[in-house]
């Protein structure tokens, strides 16, 4: 049997998807969660308990796998620890696939990834995302009540589907051509997040509508969630994406063959989490 693939963040957005499309592949797969009686991963999937952040959990992961789906948890600029996990995984896979982000090349945690990433492995693809459309689903409980308050309703985004993202993903494990490449993964159209909004709206048919909040009480907000230096990050991206959209690209078409998925198209995929009452 060929040697399986390890899967971090299986459990995750694109990380459960990456294990589905190795699957259908009839790659065998290897996926490393934190809590392993919660995973609910597919039938034929070697689970195995363990932590990214920790690199003896993952060497003992990587052990007898082919390449590995590496997904990074945390915002922390200085990404404390990564370099210890990547060389740990380096040790035994030749291949590895890292969840990166649009903004490596500015730094934060995914300049300091991709870093250790190079450092480490042969064969590298990063997948750098400009925004994942799951990140609308903070929005539910707003769209319910047919208003969502936040700062920024022009920001204009390119936000992807994370059907897409795996699939990229899934291809860039399996076949050659991949290694050394930084793909830029967007969706296939622009998109401001008044717009978004809308759309949710019009796909589970009660209008929903955009009401722009004052930045400094969203900066409170957000700083709860995230922390405060993220939330500043989150905040400037926004800013800057009201003059400058952030880009589309080719590459997922290119890869894939096919056009990208499109912001409609995630939510009616996601109808159900934005549904009252659902
Ligand atoms: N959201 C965006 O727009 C965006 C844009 C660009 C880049 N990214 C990057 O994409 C990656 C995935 O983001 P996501 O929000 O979609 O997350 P996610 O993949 O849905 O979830 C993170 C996964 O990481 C695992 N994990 C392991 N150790 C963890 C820890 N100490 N704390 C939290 N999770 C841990 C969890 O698995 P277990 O619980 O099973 O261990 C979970 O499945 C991140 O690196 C992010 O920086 C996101």
């Amino acid at each position: 049997m060929a040697q399986p693939i390890l899967v971090t963040g299986a459990t995750g957005n694109t990380g459960r998807h990456v294990v589905e499309g190795l699957l259908a592949e009839g790659v065998p797969v290897r996926a490393l969660t934190r809590d392993p009686q919660r995973a609910g991963l597919p039938d034929g999937v070697e689970v195995v308990g363990g932590d990214v952040t920790r690199p003896d959990d993952v060497a003992a992961a990587a052990k007898g796998t082919a390449a590995a789906y590496l997904v990074w948890p945390g915002t922390d600029e200085a990404a404390e620890g990564a370099a210890e996990v990547v060389a740990a995984l380096g040790e035994h896979v030749d291949r590895i696939v890292y969840l990166s982000a649009a903004d490596a090349e500015q730094g934060g945690v995914w300049g300091g990834v991709e870093r250790a990433v190079r450092a480490s492995v042969r064969e590298w693809t990063f997948l750098r995302v400009t925004g994942l459309a799951v990140n609308a689903l903070t929005w539910s409980d707003q769209v319910h009540r047919g208003v969502v308050r936040s700062p920024f309703g022009g920001a204009t985004r390119s936000l992807v589907h994370e059907l897409d993202v795996a699939e990229v993903a899934v291809r860039a494990l399996v076949d050659d051509g991949h290694a050394g490449r930084a793909y830029l993964v967007t969706g296939p159209e622009q998109i401001s997040q008044a717009d978004q909004v809308r759309v949710i709206g019009e796909v589970i048919g009660v209008p929903a509508r955009w009401e722009e909040q004052p930045l400094d009480e969203a900066r409170t907000e957000l700083a709860e969630a995230v922390g405060a230096d993220f939330a500043d990050q989150i905040i400037d991206h926004w800013s800057e994406n009201l003059d400058v959209p952030e880009p589309v690209s080719e590459d997922v078409p290119r890869v894939l063959g096919r056009p990208g998925l499109t912001f409609r198209e995630w939510v009616r995929d996601h109808a159900a989490a934005f549904t009252p009452g659902s």
